[in-house]
C-alpha cells in the first residue's frame, strides 16, 4: 500500500524546540486506515478517529543495533543508559538526550515465585515487578516517553484522566520537567496511595462527578479545546516508553523468549505496547520467536474479555465495577491496538472475579513480593488458564505485576481482617490484640 504522508495542520512550526522534519527518524501512522503523519505532529488521533502508532525506521537500524548494544549499556553510567526505557532508545523515541525526562525508570526485579507457582499449578513462575518503578507502577515507563515528547514539543501544561497510577506518574514527571499537571480522577474510586501522590507532587487535581470513562472523554475534549498536552495512553509516545517492559523482560532472560507473558488489561495500553515492542524485536531478528500473551480483565470491567469470548473484535462498552479500581474501565481507548497485538502474539483474553483477584493477591503478597489488586489479576488469570489447559504446567511463564502493594493498603487490611463486604478471606493473616506483658506474648506464641 502506498504511504500517504500528511503534514499536520496543527504543527507548531514556529516553536524553537520543534524539529525540522528531516531531523525526525520516525513517523506516525493510523492503526485504522494507515494514513501517516510527521513524527512529532501534535495530534493523538488520525483524522478518521483511529489511534496512532509511532513507526520507527527499522531498516535503518538493522545491522547498526543489536542486543549486545543494549547489554553493554547495562554496564554504563550514562544518564540514559541507566534507564530501563532509554537504554533501548532507538526503539523508543530518537530525540536529543537533553530533552529526555528520566528518573531513571525500569530496572525492576524479575522474581522467582515458587510458592505462587505451585498455587497456580505451574512448575515455575517468574514475576516482573513493575511496582518497583520510581512512582510505584509500570506507568513510569510510558510517562518518561510521554513527558519527553511533551518537552520536545514545548508543552507547558499536561493532563490525564486516571484511575490513579497514571496521575501519580504524570504528576511526578511533570514536576521534574517544570510543567503544570492537570489530573482528572473518578469521584471516590481511586486508592488513597495514588491520590496522595498526585496531590503531593503538586498536580491540580479534579475529582469529577463520573467514572473513569467519563473523565477520559472529558480530558480529550479539554486538551483539544485548550491546547493542553494529553498524556493518557492514547498518546502514541506513552506506548513507546511502555514497550520497554517487554524489552527488559527479554534482557533479564538473556534474550530467551518465554512461552507466555501475562498481564492485566484496563485501558489496554500496556498490552498494546508489549506486543508492539516484541514484534519490533522479532522484525529486527533480535528474538527468534514471539511469546504468547494473555490479557486478564476483572469480570466487572471486561469489555475485551466479553468480545474475545464472543469471537468478535467489536467492543461493547460496559459500566465497570471492580474492587481492583486501577482497571475499573468499561470503554478502553486502545482496543484496536490491543486486538492487533493479540493477533500478533497468538494471545488469549480471560476474566477473573474480584474474589479470585483477592486470593491471588494474598498469595503474591505472602511470597514476600506484594502488589496492588489489579496486578494480581495476572496471577488469578494464570491459575485459571492453567486449570483450563490453555497454559501447560511446564510452560515458561512471566507474569507482570503492574503496581506496588502500598498503592492500596485499605484492601490489604480489609482482606486480612475479613472486613471486605461480600468477600471471603481464606488466606487471612489477621493481627491479634494481646496484653503488653511477656506472659501475654508467650501465651500468644503458644496459642
Ligand atoms: N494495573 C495497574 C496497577 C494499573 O494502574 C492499570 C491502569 C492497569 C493495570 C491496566 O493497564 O490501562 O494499560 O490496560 N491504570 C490506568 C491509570 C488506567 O489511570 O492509572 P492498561
Amino acid at each position: 500500500m502506498p504511504v500517504r504522508r500528511r503534514r499536520s495542520s496543527q504543527l507548531s512550526v514556529g516553536c524553537p524546540l520543534f524539529p525540522r522534519e528531516t531531523d525526525v527518524r520516525f513517523h506516525l501512522a493510523c492503526v485504522t486506515c494507515d494514513q501517516t503523519y510527521d513524527g512529532l505532529a501534535l495530534r493523538y488521533r488520525c483524522d478518521c478517529g483511529g489511534t496512532l502508532d509511532v513507526v520507527h525506521d527499522l531498516d535503518r537500524l538493522r545491522g547498526k543495533l543489536s542486543t549486545a548494544t543494549f547489554d553493554s549499556r547495562k554496564l554504563s553510567r550514562e544518564r540514559l543508559d541507566k534507564s530501563g526505557v532509554w537504554r533501548f532508545r532507538e526503539l523508543i523515541l530518537d530525540v536529543e538526550p537533553e530533552h529526555v525526562v528520566t528518573k531513571p525508570e525500569g530496572n525492576t526485579n524479575l522474581y522467582e515465585a515458587p510458592k505462587v507457582a505451585s498455587w497456580v499449578g505451574l512448575d515455575a513462575l517468574q514475576l516482573k515487578h513493575e511496582g518497583e518503578n520510581p512512582t510505584g507502577s509500570f506507568k513510569d515507563r510510558g510517562m518518561t516517553g510521554g513527558v519527553t515528547a511533551a518537552k520536545r514539543l514545548g508543552a507547558t501544561r499536561v493532563a490525564c484522566a486516571s484511575t490513579g497510577n497514571t496521575s501519580a506518574s504524570m504528576a511526578s514527571y511533570a514536576s521534574q520537567a517544570g510543567m503544570e499537571a492537570l489530573v482528572f480522577i473518578p469521584d471516590g474510586k481511586i486508592a488513597y496511595g495514588k491520590l496522595s501522590q498526585a496531590l503531593a507532587y503538586g498536580a491540580r487535581t479534579a475529582q469529577i462527578a463520573g467514572d473513569f470513562d467519563a473523565a477520559m472523554a472529558l480530558v480529550q475534549e479539554l486538551c483539544a479545546a485548550e491546547n493542553i498536552y494529553l498524556l493518557n495512553s492514547v498518546n502514541p509516545f506513552r506506548i513507546e516508553g511502555q514497550k520497554a517492559i517487554g524489552f527488559e523482560i527479554l534482557q533479564d532472560l538473556g534474550w530467551e523468549v518465554p512461552d507466555w507473558i501475562v498481564l492485566p488489561g484496563g485501558n489496554l495500553g500496556n498490552n498494546s505496547a508489549l506486543s508492539k515492542g516484541l514484534s519490533e524485536l522479532y522484525a529486527l531478528g533480535f528474538i527468534d520467536k514471539l511469546p504468547r500473551m494473555a490479557v486478564i480483565q476483572a469480570a466487572g470491567a471486561n469489555p475485551l474479555a466479553q468480545a474475545y469470548a464472543a469471537g468478535t473484535e467489536a467492543l461493547s462498552p460496559v459500566a465497570a465495577k471492580t474492587l481492583a479500581t486501577a482497571i475499573q474501565i468499561g470503554n478502553p481507548v486502545s482496543w484496536e491496538k490491543s486486538w492487533r497485538g493479540i493477533r500478533q502474539l497468538d494471545g488469549v483474553v480471560a476474566q477473573v472475579s474480584d474474589q479470585e483477584i483477592l486470593d491471588a493477591k494474598a498469595q503474591v503478597d505472602a511470597q514476600g513480593i506484594g502488589a496492588e489488586p489489579a496486578s494480581c489479576a495476572t496471577v488469578a488469570g494464570i491459575k485459571k488458564l492453567v486449570a483450563e489447559g490453555v497454559i501447560a504446567p511446564d510452560a515458561h511463564v512471566v507474569g507482570i505485576l503492574t503496581g506496588h502493594l502500598l498503592k492500596d493498603p485499605d484492601i490489604v487490611v480489609g482482606y486480612h481482617q475479613s472486613t471486605l463486604e461480600g468477600f471471603d478471606s481464606p488466606y487471612a493473616n489477621a493481627p491479634t490484640r494481646i496484653g503488653a506483658t511477656l506472659a501475654d506474648v508467650k501465651a500468644w506464641l503458644e496459642g
